[in-house]
């Protein structure tokens, strides 16, 4: 929707884009790149995975807006010399096209508008970002649509993904990215022979629960700013700092709101029987019910 987004204050002074049409801000706590860094960054090791992967370091930036997720990771790599894929997704230009058009008053674009430019312009751009040579694609369209059409992913050039920032607007207003169809998609697009750790800012037991039954191992993630909690997913479980564990099975259980979507509607359920014994045999469940024998 066109004029969707506007600059907002943050209580720390710091600017963000809020959209009228959700009614969310984007990055609402510690503001847009001290947020991207700890939520996604930080806790996705981008910093010490990058420089030992021998290919190219892919990023998958799921929900791109107004790219403040993109440019932490681009300044956090400026001096690990190495290659960022950085592969964003977005079903509209608009918030990318604002920031750039406000990044004085955003402060975060500022060293990359070019880029920025190039990205909306060209839709991909490949430049020397300080020691690290990055390659950046956008692909504009609907993200749930895209994943569904599996030989999109598979005979394209979409490069499995090594980190994935997912950040769509909430479960409640942007029900269509959070359904378990959705998640169990992007599993099936993961590359099993590359680990792959997935962030995200919601805590909420149903989108762990729909995580769980995708196939991903999943764990409690660092608190950032208004979020005491986020939720970090992987397709290995070393690379899960605290996984989930059985005490935070039994709370899901008893939860009245832990169903996944498996429609883009926003609906609040406990589990459905047959879903409850599908998450008992999550691996990461099986394995702390059978511990090794002494
Ligand atoms: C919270 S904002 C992302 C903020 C962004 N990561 C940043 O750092 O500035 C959520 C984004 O998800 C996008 N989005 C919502 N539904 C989508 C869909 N169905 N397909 C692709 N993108 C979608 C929105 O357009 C919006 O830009």
């Amino acid at each position: 929707m066109s004029g969707d987004y506007q600059l907002v204050p943050l209580a720390n002074g710091l600017k963000t884009l809020f959209s009228a049409s959700y009614g969310e801000k984007m990055h609402p706590g510690l503001g847009p790149l001290a947020e991207a860094e700890l939520l996604y960054v930080h806790q996705l090791k981008i910093r010490e995975r990058l420089p030992s992967t021998e290919e190219e370091f892919v990023i998958w930036d799921i929900g791109l807006g107004g790219a403040a997720n993109a440019i932490a990771a681009l300044q956090a790599v400026r001096e690990i010399p190495g290659k960022l894929r950085l592969v964003s997704f977005d079903n509209t230009s608009e918030p990318l096209e604002f920031a750039l058009n406000n990044s004085a008053a955003l402060q975060y674009p500022v060293g990359y508008e070019n880029q920025m430019a190039d990205l909306l312009r060209e839709r991909r751009v490949e430049f020397a970002n300080g020691k690290c040579s990055v390659n950046w694609e956008f692909h504009l369209g609907d993200f749930p649509a895209l994943l569904n059409s599996s030989s999109v992913i598979r005979h394209s050039n979409f490069p499995p993904p090594h980190a994935i920032f997912y950040d769509a607007f909430s479960p409640a207003k942007n029900p269509a990215m959070w359904t378990l169809p959705v998640f169990e998609n992007l599993f099936r697009a993961l590359d099993p022979a590359r680990p792959c750790a997935l962030t995200t800012y919601s805590r909420s037991t149903l989108l762990r629960t729909t995580l769980l039954l995708a196939g991903f191992f999943v764990g409690t993630g660092h608190a950032t700013g208004l979020k005491e909690e986020t939720t970090m997913a992987a397709n290995r479980l070393d690379l899960i700092a605290e996984p989930l564990n059985a005490r935070w099975l039994e709370r899901a259980m008893r939860s009245d709101s832990a169903e996944p979507l498996r429609e883009p509607v926003y609906s609040r359920a406990p589990l459905a029987p047959p879903t409850r014994e599908k998450l008992r045999l999550a691996p990461q469940f099986i394995a702390s019910q059978n511990p090794p024998s002494t």
